[in-house]
């Protein structure tokens, strides 16, 4: 299989990911406790997955590509993606944070839901 197709059959993934992000900012809005094993779930499978498999060969072997047909690491579309990456991570450390801090993700506040919201345009 090409490798973009890979990349590609990876991005359906997290991007299906993200629809429980959005299922979690709607429960959110309507009030309605989010359980923590499923945040717990949600954010372990973007770690684990998205940042630590995904990212990391997006890094290791798709950027080390376009740097070889010229396209620098410091400007343009590989530099997009790595400050994509940097801030996906960010928020994801912040979701894992208050989920944390909270421990259970159904006391967030209202407003609380903004870094999944940054997270779906991110990704
Ligand atoms: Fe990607």
């Amino acid at each position: 299989m090409q490798p973009t197709r890979v990349l590609t059959a990876e991005h359906r993934r997290i991007e299906q990911a993200l629809v429980v992000v959005s299922a979690f900012i709607a429960q959110l809005r309507r009030r309605e406790p989010l359980a923590g094993a499923d945040v717990d779930a949600l954010l372990t499978f973007l770690r684990r997955y998205g940042e630590g498999y995904h990212h990391e060969l997006e890094e290791r072997i798709l950027a080390e590509a376009l740097s070889q047909i010229g396209l620098p690491e410091d400007s343009g579309p590989v530099a997009a993606m790595l400050a994509q990456h940097r801030e996906a991570e960010k928020l994801i450390e912040v979701a894992r944070s208050a989920s944390a801090r909270r421990g259970d993700a159904s006391s967030q506040a209202e407003g609380d839901d903004r870094w999944a919201l940054r997270l779906i345009s991110v990704i």
